[in-house]
């Protein structure tokens, strides 16, 4: 087996970023290729978007010969193997989006040549690398698994948790054929130290969706049960944390406002979508849907019932929102549950602003773009405070000393003093000022 040195990245994300750095920083020869203009000019003057990759870390990638330039620029038939990590986002209806997976294999068809391997880790349904992605490549006049090499790779970074791009974390990958599958394993094992072959792309696509799929719902389940504690008057975070002492057969989940960011709202429906084709309706994947979706709803009733506490109505309310990432500690707020928390609060008459200290602008469910406001403003104005993203860079101990009325949807009041009825929790009531 020839081994494979010279690498090329479309689509420098969250995903494509770390990857094509981490080839570099192996030692292989590697082209960075990405469709936004404004992306392939941040990077190469060396300002890193991605929060995991600081800027040091790429500019040392450049230095060392990371070459980063649009579709347009790149000669893709230098490469020997070619990785895709461009966006698979759904569409309003929850229907798989192909649309730049193709376009990337466009790219890649114009300069295919004998001898290369493909390999794609965008999260998809299964099927799409055998499939409609294959499909565009042979269009070539090339076959997969005779002519090149085609496989399916999936990632598994979780941005904000560094632990996650470990070389040591285990990663997936399956081709058209064995020996495909031991080459990309070969050429994966320079970045990772534990790289698991399948059988197959389809079982690598199946295999990560498993496992948004599986967040997905435990995540709608606690969420449906932090609905069930606060009509039967317990904590749910209690009842987790005492569940979460049995050392074996439980995994820890918490509830929340709801579910955000490109992965854990958006990759079920491929898998759902595909299940239609196969007669089957996945309800595990539309009922946690529907349960996730609804938090944001039950989040403005908890801002309204907070506030009808101390005798006032959310129309004509002041309110501010804490955090708007879509989780704590990074600037990602895409398909953040606070778009729709800050949408359905203005809807019912409020005036809203938000604070993030990784977020100066959002735009809310309704397309309404907002400019941040500074903490001390934001609490010396509110009427009441929700608590959506508790990034570990807000200063708790000044929002419960100087907020009187917050809806807390995260617990981030845990650990904190709190006066009687200062606090409604999501999933556990009011404080009591214990
Ligand atoms: N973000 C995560 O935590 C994560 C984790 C695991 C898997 N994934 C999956 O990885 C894939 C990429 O996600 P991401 O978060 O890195 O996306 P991203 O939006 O951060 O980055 C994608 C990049 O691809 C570029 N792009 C889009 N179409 C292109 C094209 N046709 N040609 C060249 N460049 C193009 C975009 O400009 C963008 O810079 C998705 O399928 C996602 O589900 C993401």
């Amino acid at each position: 087996m020839t081994e494979d040195r010279r690498v090329a990245v479309i689509g420098l994300g969250y995903v494509g970023l770390p990857l094509a750095i981490s080839f570099v920083e192996a030692g292989l020869s590697v082209d960075g290729i990405d469709a936004f203009a404004g992306r392939v000019a941040e990077l190469n003057a060396g300002t890193s978007p991605i929060d995991d990759v600081g800027d040091e870390r790429l500019q040392a990638a450049l230095r060392d010969g990371l070459r980063i330039c649009s579709p347009a620029e790149t000669d893709l038939a230098a490469a020997d193997a070619i990785f895709v990590c461009v966006p698979t986002p759904i569409t309003t209806t929850k229907d798989p989006d192909l649309a730049p997976v193709l376009s990337a294999a466009e790219t890649i068809r114009a300069g295919l040549r004998k001898g290369q391997m493909v390999v794609l880790q965008s999260t998809t349904f299964p099927g799409t690398t055998t499939g409609p992605f294959r499909e565009v490549l042979e269009r070539s006049g090339l076959r997969a698994g005779v002519d090149f090499d085609l496989a399916f790779a999936p990632e598994r970074v979780n941005p904000g948790d560094p632990a996650s791009a470990s070389k040591a974390i285990p990663r997936l990958v399956g081709a058209t054929t064995p020996d495909a599958t031991k080459r990309a394993a070969a050429l994966l094992r320079n970045i990772n130290d534990n790289v698991v072959e399948l059988s197959s792309p389809d079982a690598a696509e199946l295999a990560k969706l498993l496992e948004n799929v599986f967040r997905n719902v435990n995540i709608a389940f606690v969420n449906q049960l932090a609905l069930l504690c606060e009509r039967m008057g317990l904590d749910v975070w209690e009842v987790i944390n005492a569940a979460a002492t049995k050392p074996f057969g439980f995994m820890r989940f918490t509830p929340g406002p709801g579910v955000g960011g490109h992965c854990i709202p958006v990759d079920p429906y491929y898998l759902a979508w595909r299940a239609r084709e196969f007669d089957f309706i996945d309800r595990f994947i539309e009922l946690a849907g529907d349960i996730n979706f609804a938090m944001p709803r039950h989040v403005v009733d908890l801002v309204a019932e907070a506030l009808n506490d101390r005798g006032k109505a959310l129309k004509g309310a002041k309110v501010g929102v804490l955090g708007v990432a879509f989780k704590p500690n990074v600037r990602d707020a895409r398909n953040s549950p606070a778009a729709d928390v800050i949408a359905g609060i203005a809807e019912r008459g409020a005036d809203v602003r938000f604070h993030d200290p990784h977020v100066d602008a959002f735009r809310d469910a309704v397309g309404t773009q907002r400019e941040g406001t500074p903490l001390d403003e934001l609490l010396g104005w509110a009427d009441a405070i929700v608590v959506v993203t508790a990034h570990a860079a807000i200063d708790w101990g000044r929002v419960y000393d100087q907020a009187s009325l917050v809806v807390d949807t995260v617990n981030s009041s845990r650990g904190h003093r709190t006066t009687d009825r200062q606090v409604l929790r999501l999933g556990a009531g009011w404080s009591t000022g214990a």
